[in-house]
C-alpha cells in the first residue's frame, strides 16, 4: 500500500500524531511524508485565528499534491478558530487525483470547540474532489505525547481497512 501524510503543525503537536501515523503505516507499505510550511504565517494568536476562521488560503512551499498515486492519502491539522490553518485549505484547494481515494482526516485541539466543524470542512472538501471513504481522529492536545494512546486512536482509525 501507498500513503501518503501531508500535515501543517505550527507548534508540533500535529507534528507528533503525523509521525507516530506514518509509522503505523510504514508497516503496511511505502509512506511519504509532507510537512505544509506556511510562508504567509503571521504570528499573533489573533492574527491566525482570523486568518483560519476566514478560511485564507496560506502561501505554501512547492509540494506535489497530485495524489493519483496513492492508496491511502492522511491530511492533518491543528484546528485553528474551528477550521483547518491557512496551509492545509491551500492544500485542499490545490490537491488533485482523489478520484475514488480513502482518506484519513486527522486533527489535533486544545478545548476541542470546532474541532467537528473542521474536519466535516476538510471532509466535505476532499468529497468534492472525488474522495470516496474517510476515516478520522483526533487527539487533544494533552495526549500528544502519550504514543500508547495515539497508536490506539490511529488503529481504530485504520481498522475500516484491515487488508491496506
Ligand atoms: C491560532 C490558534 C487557534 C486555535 N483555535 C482552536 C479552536 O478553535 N479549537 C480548539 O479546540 N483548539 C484551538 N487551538 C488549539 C490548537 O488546535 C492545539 O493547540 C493544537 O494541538 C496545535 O497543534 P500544532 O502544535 O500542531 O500547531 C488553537 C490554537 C491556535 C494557535
Amino acid at each position: 500500500m501507498q500513503s501518503i501524510v501531508i500535515y501543517y503543525s505550527y507548534s508540533g503537536n500535529t507534528k507528533q500524531v503525523a509521525r507516530v501515523l506514518a509509522e503505523l503505516l510504514a508497516q503496511k507499505g511505502e509512506v511519504e511524508e509532507i510537512e505544509l510550511k506556511c510562508l504567509d504565517e503571521p504570528r499573533s494568536f489573533f492574527a491566525q485565528c482570523k486568518r483560519a476562521f476566514r478560511r485564507v488560503r496560506g502561501k505554501i512551499q512547492e509540494a506535489t499534491l497530485d495524489l493519483s498515486g496513492y492508496d491511502l492519502v492522511c491530511l492533518g491539522t491543528p484546528v485553528w478558530a474551528l477550521s483547518p490553518a491557512p496551509a492545509i485549505n491551500t492544500c485542499l484547494d490545490q490537491a488533485v487525483g482523489l478520484g475514488g481515494k480513502r482518506a484519513v482526516l486527522f486533527t489535533t485541539y486544545g478545548s476541542g470547540t470546532g474541532n467537528q466543524r473542521c474536519i466535516n470542512y476538510m471532509q466535505e472538501f476532499l468529497s468534492k474532489k472525488g474522495a470516496t471513504a474517510f476515516s478520522r481522529f483526533s487527539i487533544q492536545q494533552a495526549k500528544v505525547k502519550d504514543k500508547e494512546f495515539i497508536v490506539a486512536e490511529v488503529n481504530k482509525a485504520l481498522r475500516l481497512w484491515p487488508n491496506g
